[in-house]
């Protein structure tokens, strides 16, 4: 574990075995980060997130809770997931909204799935296994597993495989990756992994 004498991780926070903090990052309270981590300068961790092993949080990359990442997450500079769809600071009286007075959201991001840089990601959504998220996307529907999405909002534009690498058409619902030539097939919208194993369950 490395933790840089800037960063700010919380007492109460764990870190497994080999994770790395960065300057200026800060992990909130009851945050629970996994094994082979990397947080780089400026990442924030809201209190009780909780993220798998080898996840990478980019400088500046806001994850705020309840997100969940599973393993091998990549989250890109700048980039935020957001708790609340209809945020306000005050109630209608004008007083300070506090914990409690309101409800958070979180996002979910599947294991292996990549956020590029400065892309948002609206509360509550859930990006799939392997999905990829364009940089300075807007994530406002659930992202399917291996879906490759940009703009804003964010639409499909193709899938990627496991290896981060746009698939190819190899014939009607077949599909596979240039890289590694692992395959996959479609059906119904639906981009199942390699080696029979059904991504998307
Ligand atoms: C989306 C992405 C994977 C596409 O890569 P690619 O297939 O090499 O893309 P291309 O440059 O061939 O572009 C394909 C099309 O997508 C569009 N496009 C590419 N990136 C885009 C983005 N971020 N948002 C919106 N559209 C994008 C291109 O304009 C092009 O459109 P066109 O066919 O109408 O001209 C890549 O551009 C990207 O955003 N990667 C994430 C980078 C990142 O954030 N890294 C984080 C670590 S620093």
């Amino acid at each position: 574990m490395k933790i840089a004498a800037s960063a700010d991780v919380d007492e109460t926070a764990e870190l497994g075995e080999g994770t790395a903090v960065w300057h200026l990052a800060q992990v909130r309270e009851g945050a629970r980060l996994g094994r082979g981590c990397i947080l780089g300068r400026g990442a924030y961790v809201g209190p009780g997130v909780r993220i798998g092993d080898n996840v990478k949080l980019q400088n500046y990359a806001l994850v705020y809770e309840p997100a969940v990442l599973e393993d091998e997450v990549f989250v890109g500079p700048a980039a935020v997931l957001t708790n609340d769809v209809f945020p306000r600071s005050t109630d209608v009286d004008g007083a300070l909204k506090r914990d409690g007075d309101w409800q958070a959201d979180g996002v979910v991001v599947r294991r292996g799935a990549s956020v590029g840089a400065r892309a948002v990601v609206v509360a509550g959504r859930t990006i799939g296994r392997y999905a990829l998220v364009a940089a300075g996307a807007v994530v406002t529907r659930d992202v399917p597993d291996f879906a490759l999405v940009a703009g804003v909002p964010a639409r499909r534009i193709g899938w990627v495989g496991r290896a981060g690498v746009t698939l190819v058409e190899k014939g009607p619902g077949r599909w596979a990756c240039p890289r590694t030539g692992e395959e996959y097939t479609e059906a119904e919208g639906v981009l199942t992994g390699p080696l029979g194993i059904a991504e998307s369950g």
